[in-house]
């Protein structure tokens, strides 16, 4: 089965070799054709080009794009889409004054959810999570990394890696799924976190690489929650098994976790909300993608991370959007490039590549996915009749989508 897409107004992110990511000034240029066809087989990009005459009669189905964008989907690198019920009401006490620490302090946050998770049974899990993956995808998120987490006990953490794996055979887009066992102290470890960090050594993380159920694993790195040192005993325990960091850092606290994610070569450091010139230095040095989670700062109105800084410096950067019940109940990636434009300073070229390609390098899928390369796969997005790219990130809250492609098929 051939596609092929016509008269597209410009194509997007055309890269004629795989390259891994994009750093520093070069996130201000974004590769594009403009009058441009793009050529699909079965699930595979298999040319693309000027339009010229040879473009019509040559595949089964023709997609004429007049006025229209076609890119590669976004690529949300950073999601915790599966979990259960909501935390509406804290999102009411945070409007009334309390803080996002103060809930956590009172026994809400991460262990709030997680009650409500060990008391929900698998299929109602998967049900509730599969409803905002569909969601996700129709905003253009052609892969998505998903974490567990909001289990916190050896079952629950089982539950839902079970739930994500079954997302991943149901849903034909990359899933990638992260234990995050090592989420929040829960309540039966009170004032014992060594005692919670030895069961999601000893007895969580066999039983998961028993069942192969993850590909990454991350801790949440930062004050009240775990400290360096535990942070370097889950890394160590999760390269023993060939899990790979990809961690939650900085979000609060600048206490040493992006050196202790460099030195486990994590794939990938979240959230640096707050960022030291210490820990640019060790990046630069580093296989290591920052991630930014623009949405989570809104959502708790907290500092953004200064991608500025970050890219001025020379350093790659990645968007997602920490989906979760918490601290960024939206997927919308398309929110995620506005606001990295509108709040981060950053141009929306910059935006596009860090939720595109270099997104797909913090999901460890670069070879097969974030660019329009040949042989790549065909995870698209067609935009609506649009001046200009630049209207994406510029025209914030409109839903500026017409149709999303996986592996070549419309969804
Ligand atoms: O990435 N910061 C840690 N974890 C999530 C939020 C968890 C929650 O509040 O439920 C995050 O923001
Ligand atoms: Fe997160």
């Amino acid at each position: 089965m051939t596609t092929i897409f016509i008269n597209i107004k410009e194509l997007l992110q055309t890269r004629t070799s795989t390259i891994e990511k994009v750093s520093g000034q070069e996130m201000k240029i974004l590769p594009s054709i403009k009058n441009a066809y793009l050529l699909v087989k079965d699930d595979e990009i298999i040319d693309y080009g000027v339009m010229n005459d040879t473009c019509f009669g040559i595949a089964d189905e023709v997609i004429d794009c007049t006025g229209k964008i076609v890119m590669p989907t976004w690529i949300d690198s950073h999601t915790h889409i599966v979990y259960a019920g909501n935390r509406e009401q804290e999102f009411v006490d945070r409007i009334n004054g309390l803080t996002y620490e103060e809930i956590a302090n009172r026994g809400g946050g991460i262990v709030n959810s997680a009650e409500k998770l060990q008391n929900t049974s698998e299929e109602d899990l998967y049900k509730q999570s599969k409803k905002r993956l569909e969601e996700v995808m129709q905003l253009g998120t052609g892969a998505v990394e998903i974490k567990s987490g909001y289990g916190l006990t050896p079952e629950a953490e089982m539950k839902m890696l079970r739930v994500i794996r079954k997302l991943k055979q149901e849903y034909k887009l990359p899933v990638k799924a992260t234990f995050l066992g090592a989420h929040a102290v829960p309540k039966a470890f009170k004032n014992n976190t060594a005692g919670y960090i030895d069961q999601v050594i000893n007895e969580m993380l066999p039983a998961i690489a028993n069942e192969n159920l993850a590909d990454y694993i991350d801790i949440f790195c930062e004050k009240g929650y775990f400290s360096i040192e535990d942070t370097k005993r889950v890394l160590a325990a999760g390269k023993k098994y060939g899990l790979k960091p990809k961690i939650h850092v900085n979000q609060f606290n600048i206490i040493g976790g992006v050196a202790a994610g460099v030195e486990y070569n994590a794939l990938s450091v979240d959230h640096l909300e707050v960022i030291s010139d210490e820990d640019i230095e060790i990046l630069k040095n580093s296989e290591t993608m920052p991630v930014a989670l623009p949405s989570c700062s809104y959502f708790l109105s907290i500092p953004y991370t200064p991608a500025r800084k970050l890219i001025d410096a020379g350093l790659p950067l990645a968007l997602a959007t920490d989906f979760n019940p918490g601290s960024t109940p939206s997927g919308n990636m398309n929110f995620v490039i506005s606001t990295a434009c509108i709040k981060m300073k950053m141009t929306p070229e910059e935006a596009i590549n860090a939720a595109t390609i270099n997104a797909a390098y913090a999901m460890g899928i670069a070879e097969s996915h974030g660019s329009i390369t040949v042989g790549k796969k065909a995870n698209l997005i067609l935009t609506k009749e649009i001046p200009s790219y630049g209207f994406l990130p510029y025209a914030f809250g409109t839903n500026n989508i017409d149709s999303v492609f996986i592996n070549g098929k419309k969804i």
